[in-house]
């Protein structure tokens, strides 16, 4: 049986399900879900990401990582934690650029949380045993200061989608049309008179699992000290639009055609993390991935790649256009700060909100 017939025959039985259940099977089904069995990043994949299209992405965090601890005082412990860390690829650019910082390496206490078993088994190749892993974020031992980092994990987070009808709101769902395949279809929700007002069409998205990251990191940073960046493709003001959306080998496929065989996401939703965090007592901040770049410096590594290889000119072009080229990841994707209040993060001075 394969999920598409295990979640049509469970729809028969039970009724239509929410967006944010059908992403929590598509994705997370310990059987069928798409990260439990084939999430393939790369160019042969279904996505790449920042740090698969250049060093330089994961060498700033590295030093982002390094300017930190710094200024949080060079504690002597702390714990360096990645959620959601693919490949491997961003925490091994970000230790061998945080090795330049003496005594970084020997203070961190390196975690990775990730959910994928075959993801789990790339990073142990990439990086052996000098990291720990956990499921979930709260199977990380608090007492320390946390410096965490994530990039593409908040748009795996499942949300709910509301349409705005003549007659109001109702909830976008997932049911069966008449020939007993998957399909969207809207329902009337208690949650109507909660969100607000917008024309007839709109469609509002709303992630009950963003939130809790926001507020779980916000609880801890403010308890432990430290900051977490979060980078992702998403808004940075709240507003309305449908942003499901599934990748297979690079196309975009629809959402409902091939439950758990494609990436299936949605755009974070950075002002409810951050005002989530807020709620904690942690303070935030948010630049796009742009701004944080080059803020961190990017322009002058890039020249300093180039002195070395001038004949991959093309290519660090290439890559650099890509990483903050505004009709590329520049202005889309955002990098967003929580922290501990008093201080304010590298590349994140005079943004706070
Ligand atoms: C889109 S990939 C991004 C990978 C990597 N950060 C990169 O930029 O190449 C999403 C990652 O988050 C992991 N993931 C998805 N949901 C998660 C969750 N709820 N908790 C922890 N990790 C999760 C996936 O297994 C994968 O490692």
């Amino acid at each position: 049986m394969s999920l598409r017939d295990r979640l049509q025959a469970q729809i028969a039985e039970t009724g239509p399900i929410s967006v944010a259940q059908y992403m929590t099977a598509c994705l997370y089904d310990p059987d069928y879900g798409y990260y439990a069995t084939r999430p393939a990043l790369g160019p042969t994949g279904d996505f790449i990401t920042a740090p698969l299209i250049s060093q330089m992405f994961g060498e700033l965090i590295g030093v982002w990582v390094a300017s930190a601890w710094e200024q949080i005082g060079r504690p002597q412990r702390f714990r360096l934690v990645e959620m959601g860390p693919g490949d491997g690829t961003l925490m091994s650019d970000v230790l061998r650029a945080a090795r330049l910082a003496p005594g970084l390496l020997e203070a961190a206490e390196v975690w990775l949380v990730e959910v994928s078993a075959p993801l789990r088994a790339k990073q142990a190749e990439r990086l052996g045993d000098a990291v720990r892993w956990a499921a979930a974020l709260d199977e990380v031992p608090g007492g320390e200061p946390l410096l965490l980092i994530s990039n593409e994990l908040l748009d795996c987070l499942p949300a709910r989608q509301f349409v705005r009808t003549a007659v109001g709101w109702a909830e976008q769902m997932v049911g069966l049309d008449a020939a007993g395949q998957l399909a969207f279809g809207l329902a009337a929700t208690p949650a109507a008179g909660l969100l607000p007002d917008a024309a007839v069409g709109a469609v509002f998205e709303q992630s009950a699992a963003q939130a809790a990251l926001g507020a779980a990191l916000g609880q801890r940073i403010s308890a432990d000290g430290g900051a977490a960046l979060l980078i992702d493709y998403g808004r940075d003001a709240a507003g309305f639009g449908d942003t499901l959306q599934a990748l297979r080998r690079h196309e975009k496929v629809d959402p409902l055609a091939c439950p758990g065989e494609a990436d299936l996401t949605v755009h974070a939703d950075f002002p409810a993390v951050l005002s989530a965090a807020r709620a904690q007592g942690a303070q935030t901040a948010i630049l796009t991935q742009a701004q944080f770049l080059s803020n961190m410096g990017i322009g002058a590594r890039t020249e300093t790649l180039l002195r070395a290889r001038p004949d991959r000119s093309a290519t660090l072009g290439r890559q650099l256009h890509r990483l903050i080229g505004a009709d590329e990841m520049g202005e889309l994707f955002k990098a967003a700060c929580i922290h501990s209040p008093g201080w304010s993060p590298p590349a994140f001075e005079a943004c706070d909100a």
